[in-house]
Formats: structure tokens, C-alpha cells, sequence
């Protein structure tokens, strides 16, 4: 199968940046960026994208890794001994799910396939307003299958990355929901009250979305908390995650990889790691 079968291209046609359809669909994805930080395009991947893709993710699933800390706060982070007991910084909660790593998705997979055109990226790109995206290099990390078995989740948090792109590659029975809080924090506010909030149980500010196998969800995560609920279904909830940069050549900070993902590799040791944060958030 070549790579333009796994997108749906009638519906789609990412790789007519010119057409009236291609401008509208890139309209309506900065809408929803723009109002709450996320986006949706149903069924983008083809029924045989989709098939081919969960499949090599399905393969793959005894080889993922399961972070060892299974507590962490709405910042991935440590703790802060100089706040109350029930400050943000100081609440954990529990992350169970694990990941299927990029360099078990070689280059052979239609997920790299996938990850690798550039009519997609370039796509990507226009809809984040973007001069330009670049492949993250990191080997472990870079293109990514987020696995929720019965009974797991992902608690609230907020991302390192401005923006991610994912997949649902199969949804929970039921749970594993998509939850998220749009604008909850700012570049220059952390909005503790706010989280704390949401935390003790506040729904009020907080949505869900319906997302379907074969959907590309664009999400602006570091100013929206999020989580994934508890998987109360019988079968595993898959997500393929794609991560883009907006220089070339960067790859993963070692020690955050290897705590995440169990392993780094050569080119940790040998590249310059991580990216100039452009605020000042906690992480
Ligand atoms: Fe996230």
C-alpha cells in the first residue's frame, strides 16, 4: 500500500494545498485551535490506513514500556515541599498506561510511512500556522503508540509540547475518555486556583470528546489540562502520537526519555538535547 492510501484523501485532500476543500478544512481546524486549543478530523485515516496501522501497533503491544512511577502530578514533575499539602504541585495521581517506542516502529511500518510524508506535515504545519515542521529526531520517542489496557489512565496534566498530533487507532469499549480543560493556564500564569479546582472535582470548564478510531486530533496541551479515563472496557484503547519540531535537528533530553520511555540511545549521548522553553511553566 502506498502512503497517500492511509489518509482519506477524498475527504481530505491533504496534498492539494491549493483547493478550495483543502482551505476549508485548514479554516475549520484554527477555529477549534483558536476557541479551546483542540481540533478533530473524523475518519482521516482510510479504513485500510487505519487497519494497517492499529495492526503493526497490536503486534507490538507485549514490547511496551510501563514508566516505573506510577504517581505524578498535573506537571509530570517533583513535588514542592514549600506548598501546602494540597498544592497543584503536590497532588499525585495515577498514570498507568504505557508505550509502544518509535524505534520498535521501523522503517518499514505505515505508521513511519505515515510520519515521515511530508504532504502531512506540511498540512500539519498550515493548520498550527507554522512556517515550517520538522521530524523530531529522537529515536525512542518521536512517533509513539500511547496504550491503555483495562482498567488504566493517564491523569490530568499538562504537556511539555505546545501541540500534539494524534491518531485513535481504537477506541475503550467504554471509558478512555478525552477530557480537557481548554485555556486553564497561560504562558505567564500558572492559574493554580484553577487546577486545584478541577482537581478537587469541578467539572464545569471541563469537556469531552467523542473521538473515533481513524481520527486525527490536533491539541494545544500545554495551556489545556487533560486526561484519559479510566478504561472500564474489556479491550486495550490505542493512540499513535506524532511529535514535530519547529527546528531541525533536536532530539529528546536523555534523563526525560529514559524515565518515560525505559531506554535511550546512541544519539542521546552524542546530540545536543531539548528545546529552549519559551515560557517560564512549570512542566
Ligand atoms: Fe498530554
Amino acid at each position: 500500500m502506498y502512503v497517500e492510501k492511509l489518509i482519506d484523501l477524498n475527504n481530505y485532500p491533504i496534498h492539494q494545498p491549493d483547493s478550495a476543500q483543502y482551505l476549508k478544512i485548514v479554516k475549520d481546524v484554527q477555529l477549534g485551535l483558536d476557541q479551546d486549543g483542540c481540533s478533530v478530523l473524523s475518519n482521516f485515516l482510510s479504513k485500510e490506513g487505519l487497519d494497517a496501522i492499529a495492526k503493526e501497533a497490536e503486534l507490538r503491544k507485549s514490547q511496551a514500556y510501563y514508566a516505573e512511577s506510577k504517581l505524578c502530578n498535573v506537571y509530570l514533575a517533583n513535588g514542592n515541599p514549600n506548598e501546602a499539602e494540597d498544592h497543584p504541585q503536590n497532588i499525585f495521581m495515577e498514570r498507568t498506561n504505557g508505550f509502544i517506542t518509535a524505534d520498535l516502529l521501523g522503517k518499514e511500518t505505515y505508521s513511519h510511512m505515515l510520519y515521515h510524508w511530508r504532504p502531512l506535515r506540511e498540512f500539519l504545519a498550515t493548520c498550527l500556522k507554522k512556517q515550517e515542521l520538522y521530524i523530531y529526531e529522537d529515536p525512542v520517542s518521536n512517533m509513539i503508540v500511547n496504550l491503555c489496557k483495562p482498567g488504566q489512565t493517564f491523569n490530568w496534566h499538562f504537556d511539555t509540547n505546545e501541540f500534539t498530533i494524534t491518531f485513535l487507532l481504537k477506541g475503550a469499549e467504554s471509558g478512555g475518555h478525552f477530557e480537557y480543560v481548554p485555556n486553564l493556564r497561560t504562558k505567564h500564569d500558572e492559574c493554580f486556583d484553577e487546577v486545584k479546582k478541577v482537581l478537587n472535582g469541578d467539572r464545569s470548564r471541563a469537556k469531552r470528546l467523542n473521538l473515533n478510531a481513524g481520527d486525527l486530533q490536533f491539541f494545544l496541551g500545554r495551556f489545556s489540562l487533560h486526561q484519559v479515563t479510566h478504561n472500564t472496557g474489556n479491550t486495550d484503547r490505542l493512540l499513535l502520537i506524532q511529535s514535530f519540531t519547529e527546528m531541525p535537528g533536536i532530539i529528546g533530553n536523555p534523563q526525560r526519555v529514559k524515565d518515560l520511555y525505559g531506554k535511550t540511545t546512541e544519539d542521546h549521548r552524542e546530540k545536543v538535547s531539548d528545546r529552549a522553553r519559551s515560557d517560564r511553566l512549570l512542566d
